[in-house]
C-alpha cells in the first residue's frame, strides 16, 4: 500500500504538498451525501473507490462525469497509475505469501498461496477444499518467517461448515492462542447468493480495520448453483459470478490480501481420474478470473489428498500429496529439510 505524505506542520518546513485523504469525503468532488451513497453500495474506503468503475459508481446515481472525477481523486490519492516495469517488479516484490502447511503443496503452488490474486480450490466433496480455507485462515496469522502475513482472515461461509473447534485445533497446533486466533477471523454466513454478493461489497472497511490479508468464500458457487436452475438463467448466473469475482480481485489488489474461493465438482465417472473430466460450476467465467486454480482429489493412503495445479499465471502443472491430520494439513512424511 503507497505511503501518503504528510501534511506539513504550521512552521517547520514543508515536508510534500501532497494531500492526505482519509476518508472518503475528504476526495474533492465528494460530499456528504455522495459520500453516504457511495458507502451504501459498499465503497467506504478510498482503496475501493480507486478500483472501482464508473459503471459501479453510477448504481449509486451518481453522474459518469462525477463518477470518472472521484475515482481519478481515489487513484491519485492512493497513487494508482502507470507503471515503469521496473516498478511493477518492485511492486510484485510486495505480493505475500502464505503456506499451506504442506511444505510439497507450497513448492507447487510456488511458496504458498500469493496477495493480489484468486486462488481456486475445486473438487469432490470431501477434498479437502474446506479444510484448506481453515488451515490458511490461521496461517495467515503467522508472522512472515513462519510462512503468515500477521493478519486477519475474512471468512464467508456458504453451506455452514465453518467449524470453529477445529481452528482452534489448528492454531494450537501451530503455537498461536486459540482464543486469539479465532478473534482474528472475521466471520459471515451467507443465506443466498445476493447475501453473497452483498457480504462482499460491504466488506472494505472492515478489511482495512482489521487489517485482513486473507479473503475466504466457501463456497463461492454453491448459492448461485442452487439459485440459477435452468440453462435459461445460465447467462445471468454467470454475470453475477463473474462480476462477484471481480470484486474479490479488486479487494485482494488494493488491500495486498490473498482470496480463496472453493467450487465443488463432481467428477465425471467415466473419466474419473484425469483433471479435465470435471465441470466446474463456473465454468468459463470463473475459470479465467481465478489465477491459480487447483484441483483436489482424494488418493489412496490414510486421508492422503492429491493437489493438481491445472492453471496458474505462471507455474507450471504439477502435482502434490498431502493429508489432512488432526493438526490440519500436513505433509505425507516429516519432509528432509
Ligand atoms: P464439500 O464442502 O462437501 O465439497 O467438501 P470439502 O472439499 O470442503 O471437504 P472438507 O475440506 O470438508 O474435507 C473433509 C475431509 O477432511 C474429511 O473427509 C476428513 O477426512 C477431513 N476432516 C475434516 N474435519 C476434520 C477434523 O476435524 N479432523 C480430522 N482429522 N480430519 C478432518
Ligand atoms: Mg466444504
Amino acid at each position: 500500500m503507497s505511503k501518503r505524505g504528510k501534511r506539513g506542520q504550521g512552521g517547520g518546513p514543508k515536508v510534500t504538498e501532497k494531500k492526505v485523504y482519509l476518508r472518503i469525503e475528504d476526495l474533492p468532488s465528494v460530499g456528504t451525501a455522495t459520500a453516504q451513497k457511495l458507502r451504501e453500495i459498499g465503497y467506504s474506503t478510498i482503496e475501493s473507490l480507486a478500483t472501482a468503475t464508473i459503471a459501479e459508481l453510477a448504481a449509486a446515481g451518481i453522474g459518469e462525469k462525477r463518477a470518472a472525477e472521484i475515482i481519478s481523486a481515489a487513484r491519485e490519492a492512493i497513487e494508482v497509475s502507470w507503471v515503469t516495469a521496473k516498478q511493477l517488479a518492485e511492486l510484485k516484490k510486495g505480493v505475500g505469501r502464505i503456506t499451506t502447511g504442506s511444505k510439497a503443496l507450497d513448492r507447487l503452488i510456488g511458496g504458498g498461496v500469493e496477495t493480489q490474486s484468486i486462488t481456486e480450490f475445486f473438487g469432490e466433496f470431501g477434498s479437502g477444499k474446506s479444510q484448506l480455507c481453515h488451515q490458511l485462515a490461521v496461517n495467515v496469522q503467522l508472522p512472515p518467517e513462519r510462512g503468515g502475513l500477521g493478519g486477519a482472515a475474512l471468512y464467508i461461509d456458504t453451506e455452514n461448515t465453518f467449524r470453529i473447534e477445529r481452528i482452534m485445533q489448528m492454531a494450537k497446533h501451530v503455537g498461536l492462542d486459540p482464543d486469539e486466533a479465532a478473534e482474528k477471523i472475521i466471520y459471515a454466513e451467507a443465506y443466498n447468493s445476493d447475501h453473497q454478493i452483498l457480504l462482499l461489497e460491504k466488506a472494505d472497511r472492515i478489511i482495512k480495520e482489521n487489517n485482513v490479508r486473507l479473503i475466504i468464500i466457501d463456497s463461492l458457487t454453491s448459492h448461485f448453483r442452487s439459485e440459477y436452475v435452468g440453462r435459461q438463467n445460465l447467462p445471468e448466473r454467470q454475470q453475477k459470478l463473474n462480476k462477484h469475482m471481480h470484486k474479490l480481485l479488486r479487494l485482494a489488489r488494493a488491500f495486498n490480501a490473498a482470496a480463496i474461493v472453493t467450487n465443488q465438482v463432481m467428477a465425471r465417472p467415466d473419466e474419473f481420474f484425469s483433471a479435465m473430466a470435471v465441470l466446474p460450476v463456473g465454468g468459463h467465467i470463473v475459470g479465467h478470473t481465478s489465477h491459480t486454480r487447483i484441483y483436489l482429489r482424494k488418493a489412496a493412503g490414510k486421508n492422503v489428498r492429491i493437489a493438481r495445479l491445472v492453471a496458474s499465471p505462471y507455474l507450471p502443472e504439477g502435482e502434490a500429496l498431502f493429508r489432512i491430520t488432526e493438526n490440519g494439513i500436513e505433509d505425507l512424511e516429516e519432509e528432509g529439510r
